[in-house]
């Protein structure tokens, strides 16, 4: 059942080495690898499409049992392979958050073993306000389990409530070149929006952030939309850098149990979702900070809100509806969320929507959506009305995902030799 599931997201790519050897050489140069022929290339995902639907990748067949290679130290000894994921709690919840990661692991979390987290540590890598912080992340939380996230199933916790992520953010960002981060493309994006002179350096280490947040669990899978490949990619070199300066022999030497400190995760990125793009612009990503709330549908909108994004939303004056012409971006764009919200597939939608107009099809596209959010509006707002349960639900999530991060943190300062209390 696991193959499955996963099956759903994985396309088995090709790999290759993703920062250019000079710069492994200038390094070595610098003593900093000291065996350059020890060091294997990592095996990076590059996350190409090889079928025109599906859009990932792993560099292994994915299994269901969780060989516990580089986790066997944790208290809580897993058989079901391990998932983690998490959204920022800034803005509102939007249904590219929705489609490109939270709908997927309604579906993982029966088959795998999923801690998802609130990565609020995450949301102050911009400016923000303080006031309201606290609210968005309970929001979110809440949002997750109206969507359908199962405490009986899925582990969901607050980021910051578990100490060992910033904690061990700083071990590795002592490990981290900072050439690897100068490359990622949030980074230059945001900081370009925000005027560079001004951006805090969170917003520069904050991939080092978020691989902390998966190596920390031993995760063996991650589900993310597109555009976290980067940062996967970045996290997976990570845990193979640790893995090479300070695992196997010499981490045995320092009294640990030597093999691999950190298991190397794999994105699970899903073939439709992955990307939805702005209502009012085919070829931008749905996006909280765009500052415009036209361009996105949140989770959390009310009816008439979904009826008028949807009736102005931008469409071309091509005849006929259809998938997968680049000169259609929204078309393809509303066509697919029509598919994931319906639960058609796209060989059905492409069907019943051929001969359509604009005119007949937003309609649909509106009742589509506005069936599939009402329900999670619902539960979200009994959820909200009692405090007390989110606050169990968050103190339990952290203490069972801190005694899996607290093993990992340990044994990352074992093999780093620090003197140990
Ligand atoms: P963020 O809002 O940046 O915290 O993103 C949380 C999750 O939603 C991550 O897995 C993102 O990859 C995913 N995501 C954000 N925007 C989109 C989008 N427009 N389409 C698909 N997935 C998205
Ligand atoms: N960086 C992710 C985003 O902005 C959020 C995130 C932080 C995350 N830590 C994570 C996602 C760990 C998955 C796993 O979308």
């Amino acid at each position: 059942m696991g193959r499955a599931v996963i099956s759903q997201f994985l396309n088995l790519s090709t790999t290759s080495p993703r920062f250019p050897s000079s710069l492994l050489k200038g390094q070595i140069k610098s003593g900093f690898l000291k065996k350059p022929q020890q060091i294997h290339p990592p095996k990076l995902i590059l996350l190409q499409n090889r079928t025109s639907s599906r859009c990932c990748c792993s560099n292994a067949a994915p299994s269901e049992t969780n060989d516990t290679s580089a986790s066997s130290d944790s208290p809580i000894s897993s058989v079901r392979k391990r998932i983690v994921s998490g959204v920022q709690p800034t803005g509102s919840v939007h249904l590219g958050n929705y489609l490109g990661a939270i709908k997927n692991w309604i579906t993982l979390q029966n088959t795998y073993e999923t801690l998802f987290f609130i990565v609020d540590l995450h949301a102050i890598t911009l400016p923000y306000e303080p006031k309201q912080l606290s609210e968005a992340t309970r929001s979110t939380a809440a949002i997750y389990l109206a969507c359908g996230v199962d405490t009986s199933k899925s582990s969901v916790f607050v980021q910051s409530h578990v100490r060992a992520h910033a904690e061990l953010m700083w071990l590795l960002s002592a490990v981290t070149p900072i050439g690897w981060l100068n490359k990622m493309i949030q980074f230059k994006e945001k900081s370009r929006k925000a005027g560079d002179e001004n951006v805090g350096a969170g917003l520069l280490t904050y991939p080092v952030l978020m691989a902390s947040d998966i190596l920390l669990y031993q995760s063996d899978f991650v589900p993310v939309g597109a555009d976290q490949k980067q940062h996967m990619e970045l996290t997976r070199e990570l845990a193979e850098r640790v893995n090479y300066l300070y695992g196997g022999r010499k981490w045995k030497k320092m009294g640990g149990r030597g093999g691999s400190i950190f298991k190397v995760p794999e994105p699970l990125i899903p073939p439709a979702g992955a990307r939805v793009m702005s209502l009012t612009d085919g070829l931008s990503k749905m996006s909280k900070s765009d500052p415009s709330d036209q361009s996105r549908i949140n989770l959390l909108d009310p009816k008439d809100v979904i009826k008028s994004k949807i009736k102005r939303c931008k469409t071309d004056s091509l005849p006929g509806l259809e998938f997968d012409n680049p000169d259609r971006p929204e078309c393809n764009n509303l066509l697919s969320v029509y598919q994931l919200v319906t639960g058609k597939s796209k060989e059905e939608v492409a069907r019943e929507c051929h001969d359509m107009n604009w005119g007949t099809f937003k309609p649909l596209l509106t009742d589509a959506l506005i069936n599939h959010l009402h329900p999670i509006q619902v539960r979200y707002e009994e959820i909200m009305s009692d405090s007390a349960y989110l606050d169990r639900v968050l103190l339990d999530g952290a203490s069972k995902a801190a005694d899996i991060a607290d093993a990992t943190l340990n044994n990352v300062y074992q093999a780093m030799g620090f003197l140990r209390r």
